[in-house]
């Protein structure tokens, strides 16, 4: 074999490029690179980016996909860190800009890994939404749950990213038999406008007014619910559940509930 061709096989990670770049707000930005045509994931998984650092050596970073499994590019969302070792590098790039990929997707966020089920529950705070942008593109979590809710919970409102993506995903051509099942619930928990839900996950699940606004009643047979973003909100959003009587899913042990924290 050619050497240089095998070394490029053993690398652990190609060089993609940014085609696309979107500043949603100076904190939030969502970006797509090119794809290797071998590289697989499933929806929800996370890839691991790279950059390279000025003084030498390169710093890695998890991110969700938020593009389809059949999709021939990749697209993140991202928060932007001012002193954020990956993120504030991230924010001054343009397309043709680059941008490392570990050639291995990971992680096992997966709807599949949940036992069948009426209700689909998925909560996000800020970038947590973005495995779901994923998974809401995949034909069977459409055709497997007669009602999905998406919850995105944000500080503010002009974080509420992807309305227009979120809306068009009910007429995709694939599923929009199906398309009616989905409601997508904002909430904004420091400038909620008059009708908005406006307060943090946890307190919404307590409270019962999550379900009252989906009009979803949630009952351990029926509800199944995906959890992703602030490390804290997962904490505490698994603890209400817990106590509302919904459990983990672990391999051998269906239950109710899988979880990623967002960094
Ligand atoms: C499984 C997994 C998936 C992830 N997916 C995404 C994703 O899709 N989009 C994304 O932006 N980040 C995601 N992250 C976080 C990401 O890996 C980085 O931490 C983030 O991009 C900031 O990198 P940084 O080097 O600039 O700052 P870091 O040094 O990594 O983080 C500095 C601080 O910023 C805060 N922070 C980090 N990430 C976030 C975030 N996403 N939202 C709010 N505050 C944050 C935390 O307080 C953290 O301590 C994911 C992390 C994990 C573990
Ligand atoms: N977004 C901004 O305007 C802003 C401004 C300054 C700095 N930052 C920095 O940027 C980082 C990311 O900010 P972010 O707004 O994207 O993410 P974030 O702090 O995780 O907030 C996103 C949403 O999660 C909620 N939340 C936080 N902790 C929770 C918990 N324990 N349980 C349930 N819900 C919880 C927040 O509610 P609450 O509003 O009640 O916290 C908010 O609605 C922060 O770490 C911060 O240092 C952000």
């Amino acid at each position: 074999m050619d050497a240089a061709l095998e070394a490029e096989i053993q690398q652990k990670h190609t060089a993609e490029t940014i085609l696309a770049m979107r500043r949603w707000t100076d904190k939030l930005i969502s970006f797509r690179l090119t794809r290797p045509a071998a590289y697989r994931f499933a929806a929800g998984q996370f890839a691991r980016l790279g950059l390279p650092l000025e003084q030498g050596g390169q710093v890695w970073r998890a991110y969700s996909m938020c593009s389809a499994e059949h999709d021939d590019f990749l697209d993140f969302y991202s928060i932007v860190v001012p002193e954020g070792q990956f993120s504030s590098r991230l924010a001054r790039l343009q397309p043709g800009g680059q941008v490392m990929l570990d050639k291995r997707a990971m992680g096992f966020f997966q709807a599949d890994r949940l036992p069948d089920g009426r209700d689909l529950w998925l909560l996000a705070t800020g970038t947590g939404i973005a495995p779901y942008l994923s998974i809401l593109q995949q034909p069977e979590v459409w055709r497997r749950f007669e009602r999905i809710a998406l919850v995105h919970c944000v500080r503010e409102t002009a974080e509420l990213s992807f309305q227009d993506e979120i809306a068009a995903l009910r007429d995709h051509p694939l599923w929009h038999e199906h398309g009616h099942k989905l409601q997508y619930l904002p909430v904004a928990t420091r400038d909620a406008p008059a009708g908005m839900l406006g307060q943090r996950i946890p307190a919404l699940l307590d409270n019962g007014e999550l379900a009252a606004r989906a009009g979803m009643a949630m009952t351990p047979e029926h509800s199944r619910f995906m959890l992703c973003g602030n490390p804290k909100m997962v904490e505490d959003t698994h603890r209400q559940l817990m106590k509302m009587g919904y459990r983990m899913t672990r391999q051998n042990a269906p239950g109710h509930i899988v979880l990623e924290n967002g960094w």
